[in-house]
């Protein structure tokens, strides 16, 4: 038993030390702040509004995509945000007409897309690894960036890639049972964090809201924040992508107005551990789904 949870903090120290790599490249500003990239030469303004970027019966692997975007205080999601992204086909060209797509956050500044994995294109000699190109933005704050995917064998010789600066843009990616790909690209925008007491500009759910998921993905332990404008009985419901329940973290814990935070741990005081991989973290107010997130459990 001893050994297995070194293990698991080994794992986690691990996982943890590229984030780390990543915050501490931009030391003067907020720890979290997501870097920038280069814009390349294949960004057209005005892609259409959609969250599936990969036309019909495209070639490739399907890829889900989700993420939440965040002010500079790590913690506060900014509402409404644009998030623009584009990226290669399966066989590494940009196509002007497909390929790319603006979604915008929602109230918890979650956002999603769909569409397949980018395939690589040369530059010069080197091929670049696949990635995605965003540009997010939000009260006058446009941040330029790229994502890339844990593994890539073209990060190394990718001077982009290959920076400090990038390690924080640098995520797993999960295969579930039909072999569809699912990733978590939070981004943290140098944006002020409007709070709940500024009504009608930034985080003023209605509804109760699942505020944040730290880390995501999560190796071992982490914590889940929501907010409750009204005072409610909530549930805390995990599913795997197949709808089935893999974890009730509460159940019917009468709690007041507010925020509130709670624990989580992969690994139950019985020992059971979750299977890597996608879940869907459900809240519920009052028996009835509230808010969903979906984080990743590496
Ligand atoms: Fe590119």
């Amino acid at each position: 038993m001893k050994i297995e949870r070194r293990e698991t903090l080994r794992v986690l120290s691990l996982s943890g030390a590229a984030a780390l790599l990543g915050l501490r490249a931009s030391e003067s500003k907020a720890q979290c702040l997501t870097t920038d990239d280069i814009l390349g030469p294949f960004y057209i303004p005005g892609a259409p509004e959609t969250p599936q970027l990969a036309p019909a019966g495209a070639p490739g692997t399907p890829l889900f995509i989700t993420g939440t975007v965040y002010a500079r205080d790590c913690e506060t999601p900014v509402r409404n945000a644009k998030v623009d992204v584009w990226h290669a086909n399966d066989g590494g060209g940009y196509e002007d007409g497909h390929y790319r797509g603006v979604v915008f956050a929602g109230d918890n500044g979650q956002y999603s897309f769909q569409t397949i994995l980018p395939g690589k294109y040369l530059n010069g000699a080197q091929f670049r690894p696949r990635h995605f190109h965003y540009k997010v933005s939000a009260m006058d704050t446009e941040l330029t960036t790229q994502v890339y995917f844990e593994g890539d064998t073209s990060i190394p010789a990718d001077p982009w890639a290959s920076s400090p600066a990038a390690a924080g843009r640098i995520i797993p990616l999960s295969e579930d049972q039909s072999g569809n790909l699912h990733g978590v690209a939070d981004i943290y925008l140098d944006v002020e964090p409007l709070t709940n007491s500024q009504e009608g500009q930034g985080f003023s759910p209605a509804q109760p809201a699942l505020r944040h998921i730290m880390p995501n993905p999560m190796s071992a332990e982490g914590r889940v924040q929501a907010f409750l404008p009204a005072a409610a009985s909530v549930g805390l419901l995990l599913f795997n992508l197949n709808g089935k329940l893999a974890r009730e973290i509460i159940r019917n814990q009468k709690l007041p107005a507010g925020m509130h935070q709670w624990e989580f741990r992969a690994e139950t005081r019985h020992g059971l551990r979750l299977q890597p991989g996608v879940y869907i973290l459900q809240l519920q107010a009052d028996g009835r789904p509230a808010d969903s997130k979906r984080f990743i459990v590496v």
